[in-house]
């Protein structure tokens, strides 16, 4: 609700609902946020963010008067009439996305009756509005609680320019009134407003994450063709992206995807087409072409090294990109239970990750800088592009390292540098002529 009006209820303060919550604030909009876990919902009262995304403290601090944070649906709706769903649906073991958590809101919310407006930033599988709304009409809520779906599309790190400077706003509603009523929460943001029905909305989310995973995975497998055709797929890319059909986005080669979305979402995407009746063959390429491309990078080091029984191998980052602390499927995982599976000795830096023992990482000595994990190592793997990486003083490390061999998982590093400083250097899909190739072109 506008300034000055009733506030805008937020269940979940995880990225999303917290950065929502805080966004929505920003623009002027009294804000309760409600969690269910007390730990959380005190640390946010005290001002101490839980989550690491770049400016959301310094956010939270400037709008501190229009926030307040509970654990109390009965004070929650009491407060509010428009209430944003933004709990997590991590897959099920059958790879569809599990809505335990977004129903038993709704529950909540449909339990203690009154007129609502209930707006869908979770990402669910297309046709969930349809049936919350069935259930609801069941318990007798009929024309008093009604249904928008207003699908995110925030990057972690990037996630308040993302908000507050969108591509897009998506809202899917039966009528004209509600979707106004969440247009309207948009005030002050310029762009273009999508307004449809509720499954088309939801579908609009899951092909757009769907569409950029297939974009990441088709790169990958370009840049393996590339390996075996002395081709370099930077160029490729940027002589690609240079094509405005195609854009420059989402092009760079690596060794893979991760994240709380896309690997569940394009999962999700195969899952609701496939109990549909349709089988997204393109999509089940998608998802191996990821897992297998995280994989590759075992083989590559064995061409290097040989075999790596008793090899060490260091990891440069292990968040499943710069700028978040978030591992949720992030290739390291993956990586460094394959190289313990070999045999090797693996150790680790990350610049938002303590060292000390970590569950994900059984058996991975997690370092207190990068130099230490370097230390008598036979290889090292740059598995996510932390911009301090970059700066590295390589020569040193070359001092330290018992073989120096860089495996380069983001074709982020500049091998001009690392060949300077003595380094033998491998990328993705560059070729391990490297410097021998044709340089990549700039802008
Ligand atoms: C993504 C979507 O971008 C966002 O719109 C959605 O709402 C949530 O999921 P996020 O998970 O934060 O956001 O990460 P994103 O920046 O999109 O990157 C996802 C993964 O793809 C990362 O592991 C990244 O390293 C990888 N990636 C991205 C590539 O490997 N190559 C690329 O060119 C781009």
């Amino acid at each position: 609700m506008t300034e000055g009006g009733a506030p805008i209820g937020v269940v979940g303060t995880g990225y999303v609902g917290l950065v929502t919550a805080v966004c929505f604030a920003h623009l002027g909009h009294h804000v309760v946020c409600m969690d269910v876990d007390a730990a959380k919902v005190e640390s946010l009262r005290r001002g101490a963010v839980p989550i690491y995304e770049p400016g959301l403290d310094k956010l939270i601090e400037d709008n501190a008067v229009r926030l307040s944070f509970t654990t109390s649906y009965d004070e929650l709706l009491a407060a509010c009439h428009t209430l944003y769903i933004a709990v997590d649906t991590p897959p099920t073991l059958a790879g569809d996305a599990d809505l335990s958590r977004v129903l038993n809101a709704t529950h909540q919310i449909a339990q203690r009756g009154g007129r609502r407006l209930l707006v869908m930033k979770s990402t669910v599988p297309v046709g969930t509005g349809e049936r919350i709304v069935a259930d609801l009409e069941a318990a007798g809520l009929k024309g008093e609680v009604t249904y928008v779906s207003n699908p995110e599309f925030l990057r972690e790190g990037a996630a308040i320019q993302d908000f507050l400077e969108p591509d897009r706003i998506v809202i899917g509603s039966s009528t004209v009134e509600d979707g106004d009523a969440v247009e309207e929460l948009y005030r002050g943001i310029d762009t273009m407003v999508v307004r449809t029905n509720v499954p088309t909305a939801e579908m609009i989310k899951y092909a757009s994450n769907a569409f950029l995973a297939t974009k990441i995975s088709f790169i990958n497998e370009i840049a393996n063709v590339c390996e075996q055709v002395g081709a370099d797929v930077r160029t490729v890319a940027h002589g690609m992206g240079l094509d405005h059909r195609i854009g420059p986005h989402f092009l760079q080669a690596g060794i893979g995807y991760g994240g709380s979305c896309f690997p569940k979402d394009v999962q999700a995407l195969k899952q609701l087409a496939g109990n549909s009746g349709y089988h997204f063959q393109l999509l089940t390429a998608v998802l191996e072409v990821n897992h297998l491309q995280k994989r590759r990078m075992v083989g590559k080091l064995k061409r290097h090294l040989g075999q790596l029984r008793d090899k060490h191998v260091a990891l440069l980052g292990l968040t499943f990109k710069p700028n978040t602390d978030d591992l949720r499927e992030a290739s390291s995982i993956v990586l460094a239970a394959r190289l313990l599976g070999e045999g090797a000795t693996v150790s680790a830096y990350d610049p938002v990750i303590a060292p000390g023992d970590h569950a994900l990482f059984p058996g991975v000595t997690l370092c207190a800088d990068a130099m230490e994990a370097l230390r008598g190592a036979d290889a090292v793997v740059l598995v996510t592009e932390w911009a301090e990486f970059a700066r590295l003083d390589w020569p040193a490390a070359r001092e330290l390292m018992r073989r120096p061999f860089v495996l380069d998982g983001r074709n982020f590093l500049d091998p001009e540098t690392l060949a300077a400083a003595g380094f033998e250097y491998d990328g993705v899909g560059t070729g391990d002529l490297g410097l021998a190739r044709a340089p990549v072109a700039n802008g």
